[in-house]
């Protein structure tokens, strides 16, 4: 049987610093030796975290500082071309990216702060 793999939880932000909806709050991420943008933002109640990076050129999504929703805030929104995806799950809901995702990261809700989870080393 394999063994379960560890996760490390790491403060991304307070609870409070996510609106429903509202700005992102950004970090990074060490992928493969480098570090790279994310950002995690409030939707239908829940923080959901990404990677930084369009599908379709890997630009980083928000041009205003922290500004991932359209404004419907149905969607987040890709301010270099205009792809769309699901807040939920990161899917691609339309626009260039041709039906590739953000890539999503675990995060977990606890006692009032926001906390990145990842696989220990
Ligand atoms: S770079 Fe994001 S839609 Fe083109």
């Amino acid at each position: 049987m394999a063994a379960a793999a560890v996760l490390n939880r790491r403060l991304i932000c307070s609870s409070e610093e996510l609106t429903e909806k509202g700005p992102g709050v950004r970090f990074s991420v060490e992928r493969h030796g480098v570090d790279e943008p994310a950002f995690v933002v409030r939707f239908h109640g829940q923080a959901h975290a990404y990677l930084n990076r369009c599908a379709h050129v890997p630009v980083q999504l928000d041009w205003q500082e922290g500004e991932f929703f359209d404004h419907s805030g149905i969607y987040l929104i890709c301010a270099t071309h205009g792809a769309l995806y699901d807040p939920a799950s990161g899917h691609c809901l339309g626009g260039r990216c041709n039906g590739k995702g953000l890539v999503a990261l675990q995060v977990s809700e606890n006692e009032g702060q926001v906390f990145l989870l990842e696989e220990g080393k």
